[in-house]
């Protein structure tokens, strides 16, 4: 669908893309910080917000917020600029130009020196479909999964900075849309394997569409790596006997998107190999709306969170992903190859020949990473593995087999460049210790882990080690209130379900809180108000509440410009209903954010958050 609107063959296009820009970009890779963030180091100079429950978006003194690119806005495409429609009349094909809806992980590409104008990237995670069309799902149509399709994957747009303050540039040569329905090609070595080929791709190597993505993260040569995460709610399966492998995945006789009613490659039980084309990492090359993008398989199948890239002092990239699923894993893969000099073309390999290893936690703190090779251990043809695709494909499978810890619920990783210390925030898991579940274990320790914790680890010798030692960097609670099992032990601000992790300017650690939206959710976490970002002082390990969204809406994806003047961030979901869909005749019974009209839609969007001084983010 998106192709519609992405004019490949256009040379004008082509030729503004292959300009000075792109290379300045390149050259601004990896990431440093400005030098004057250096000096602060572990001096956080912001005074601490107050939780909230209102329907607003709270910065501290001094500090301003921008909205930018809510759902429906259009991206910038030359020529294709549908406005935004209040009550969402918009089309299948007009929503495929415009910002698809819930906007999650974001990343901030710097376009020229000087950091005043760049790219930002961002997931589109799900759709709410009883705001997304005019009567909701009253009625249920082919034109709705289209546009349901059209809403979900990635947008890429330009900011640039006027007056010190973001502007959406439109239109714009980088301007691009994925969605559920763009070409997209599998790499590495699933591709073209007999359980990723289906009637519509016979060469297992083609496959439409990104959904259900989640973190993003950038990679030191210039793309962006995009989770795919509960990719197992848009499919059916009503085999029976159940298909086990389907079963494994949380793949059943139900689907929340709905899109096998009009589309029937979501239908399993008819194409039971889809679903394995989907829970991979995608790697895109936001520099170049005509690249296509492309599934890493060799870095395995979870419900993805998300994909982190850090390299060894060898060059070799080590990618950390996360599975964002009860009981289920936190996987590394180290590459064969190095990183070669000259950005997204020099390393259009990397990610596609190297091990992939997952995690086992040990008491007393040390543990190991357990390589997932074929031929190895259980990993065999007799226990189900015949050959690297099928371990890759069925990683959930493997990991059971090699007995991996189950944590809870891995969601965002940071790598903290200076002291090697890798974090991971493990947002709660309310099923440990229940009958028939997992109990606590070393690295999972509370039973009902409704509140979460982030964990750490330091490799043995390089990132590329195979044993590390660990320990918990805080687990998060209110230590004042509560069950005392959910108290935890923060320092500073209390806070529940860390999700987004990232380091900013003066190597500060950054998170946002998702504690949900449902009402079970929240009777534990309703003290802490609504989410959060918060800030960690890395000299003395306290949080600092930064900032607080509007009813139902979650922060993610937190990052920074190069210079660390400018946070962005994706306000996700605002006004979510508990019941997990809204009413079209009432859209504003929970928030009305951004737009604040009575009976307004809520919009997911990102915002810029900038100090009135211009200062840098967050430190004295
Ligand atoms: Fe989509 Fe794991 O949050
Ligand atoms: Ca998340
Ligand atoms: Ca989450
Ligand atoms: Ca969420």
């Amino acid at each position: 669908m998106s192709t519609r609107f992405l004019d490949l063959s256009d040379p004008a296009r082509r030729h503004v893309l292959r300009g000075s820009a792109a290379l300045a970009f390149t050259a601004a890779l990896p990431r440093a910080w400005g030098a004057d963030t250096a000096k602060h180091l572990g001096t956080l100079g912001f005074k601490p917000v107050p939780a909230s429950t209102a329907d607003t978006l709270q910065v501290p003194e001094g500090y301003r917020a921008t909205v930018l690119a809510p759902w429906g806005e259009p991206v910038g495409l030359p020529g294709q600029m549908p406005a935004w429609r209040d009550d969402a009349s918009q089309g299948a094909a007009e929503q495929a130009a415009q910002m698809g809806m819930h906007h999650d992980g974001l990343q901030f590409l710097p376009l020229g020196p000087g950091g005043q104008r760049g790219l930002l990237v961002v997931n589109h995670e799900y759709v709410d479909d009883g705001l997304l069309h005019t009567d909701g799902t009253e009625t249920w149509t082919a034109e709705k999964v289209l546009k349901s399709q059209a809403a979900h994957g990635l947008s890429v747009i330009e900011v640039a900075q006027h007056n010190r303050r973001w502007q959406h540039v439109r239109p714009s040569p980088y301007a691009r849309r994925v969605t559920a329905q763009t070409p997209m090609a599998l790499h590495g070595p699933a591709a073209g394997h007999r359980l990723m080929r289906t009637a519509a791709d016979p060469s297992g190597r083609r496959v439409l569409g990104t959904f259900n993505n989640c973190a993003l993260s950038l990679t030191p040569w210039g793309t962006v790596l995009s989770g795919e995460e509960n990719f197992d709610n848009y499919f059916v399966s009503q085999a029976d006997p159940p298909d086990l492998h389907h079963q494994r995945w949380g793949i059943g006789p139900r689907s929340w998107s709905r899109w096998h009613e009009f589309d029937e490659r979501f239908d399993a039980t008819r194409h039971p190999h889809e679903p394995n084309r989907f829970g991979w990492i995608v790697e895109l090359d936001p520099q170049d709306p005509s690249s296509v993008p492309i599934k890493r398989t060799a870095l395995g199948r979870a419900c993805h969170e998300g994909g982190w890239v850090a390299l060894t002092r060898a060059q070799r990239a080590v990618v950390y992903a996360t599975e964002d699923a009860a009981f289920e894993y936190l996987y590394k893969f180290v590459s064969q190859g190095r990183m070669a000099p000259g950005g997204a073309a020099a390393n259009r390999e990397l990610l596609d020949k190297g091990t992939l290893y997952v995690a086992q936690f040990e008491p007393g703190g040390r543990g190991r990473w357990l390589p997932m090779v074929q031929g190895q251990g259980p990993l065999t043809a007799a226990q189900g593995f015949a050959d690297t695709a099928e371990v890759l494909i069925k990683a959930r499978q493997a990991s059971d087999a090699l007995g991996a810890t189950r944590m809870d619920r891995p969601e965002w990783v940071a790598v903290d460049a200076t002291s090697r210390w890798v974090y991971c925030s493990l947002t709660n898991n309310r099923e440990r210790g229940r009958p028939g579940k997992p109990g606590p274990d070393a690295a999972n320790p509370r039973a009902e882990n409704h509140m979460g914790h982030i964990i750490r680890w330091r490799e043995d010798g390089d990132l590329d080690g195979l044993a590390f030692e660990w320990e918990h960097f805080v687990l998060c609670g209110d230590p004042q209130q509560g069950q005392p099992h959910w108290q935890g032990n923060v320092r500073g601000d209390p806070f529940a379900c860390p999700d987004s992790l990232a380091f900013g300017p003066g190597q500060v650690l950054w998170t946002c809180t998702d504690m949900g939206s449902g009402s079970t959710e929240r009777d534990s976490t309703r003290a802490f108000g609504n989410n959060a970002v918060l800030a960690c002082d890395p000299a003395t390990g306290r949080f600092s509440r930064f900032m607080t969204g509007p009813v139902n809406a979650e922060f993610t994806g937190v990052c920074f410009a190069p210079d660390g003047k400018t946070l962005f961030v994706s306000v996700q979901h605002p006004g979510e209903s508990p019941r997990g869909r809204n009413q079209p005749q009432q859209p504003d019974r929970y928030s009305r954010w951004p737009d604040q009209r009575p009976g307004a839609r809520p919009r997911s969007a990102i915002v810029a958050v900038q100090r009135d001084d211009g200062g840098v983010i967050g430190l004295a």
